[in-house]
């Protein structure tokens, strides 16, 4: 027996959430029943629908997308943007980012069906290391960067400490190249941070989350993630809790 709204994420219909507001909305019936209530339990056979449709149990896939520029990770973009999806044509199972990058952000994006990995590796909970490069508009001294590691308020809220190194001062443009590592992932946090000191971000890219990087890939491809690969990101996480 599980939960109806694990068990609708399970089958890589929607998130978990989602799939709470389905069922509070009506929307979700088991064995014909509309069901209204969170906790309902569910058993293995039971017929489940969402809107009258049967939702159908997918395999669990999990892909390591190298996120060119000038695409949205959001499914329903209200400005009709490219979206990340659109480079997984060839995949039938209904996958969605785990995590967000910006529009204007590169690199490492994991893509799956699979809402229980997708909530253990976004939970903030679990403070997986995330690794960004990112270029900015002027020479920032080291002052700023030890406040920065520390953690700053961004909305009233505490950053998390973090690490930073320099990789780059541009005396000539006026820009520093640095590498952040991250161990949560508030809503545009690197460009927020970076704001918030006076030096707007002018590129950011992400290399690595957990212990998967882009080695291999080039901008708009993606691979397969490798079952060992599903298993250390788990483990990493499992290991935080
Ligand atoms: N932080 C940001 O500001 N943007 C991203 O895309 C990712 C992290």
């Amino acid at each position: 027996m599980e939960r109806l709204q694990k068990a609708i994420a399970a089958s890589g219909y929607t998130s978990r959430r989602k799939a709470e507001d389905l069922i509070i909305q009506g929307k979700v019936a088991v064995n014909g029943e509309i069901v209204t209530e969170l906790g309902t339990k569910v058993k293995k056979g039971d017929f489940i629908t969402v809107d009258g449709k049967p939702i159908v149990t997918e395999n669990k896939v999990y892909y390591l997308f190298y996120k060119p520029k000038g695409c949205v990770c959001t499914l329903d973009d209200e400005f009709d943007r490219p979206k990340v999806t659109d480079y997984f044509t060839d995949v039938k199972e209904r996958i969605y980012p785990v995590g967000r990058l910006d529009y204007d952000t590169t690199g490492l994006l994991i893509m799956s069906n699979d809402g229980e990995f997708a909530n253990m590796i976004m939970h903030p909970r679990y403070h997986l290391e995330k690794i960004y490069e990112v270029s900015i508009n002027g020479l920032i001294n080291g002052a700023t960067l030890h406040k920065l590691e520390k953690g700053i308020y961004l909305e009233g809220v505490k950053t998390l400490p973090c690490k930073i190194k320099v990789i780059n001062k541009d005396t000539e443009h006026k820009t520093t190249v640095l590498q952040i590592k991250l161990y949560e992932g508030k809503n545009r946090q690197v460009k927020k941070m970076f704001e918030s000191v006076g030096h707007p971000v002018k590129r950011l890219h992400r290399l690595s989350v957990g212990c998967v990087n882009l080695k291999g890939l080039t901008p708009g491809t993606y691979r397969i993630l490798k079952p060992q690969e599903v298993k250390d990101l788990k483990k990493l996480v499992n290991g935080k809790k």
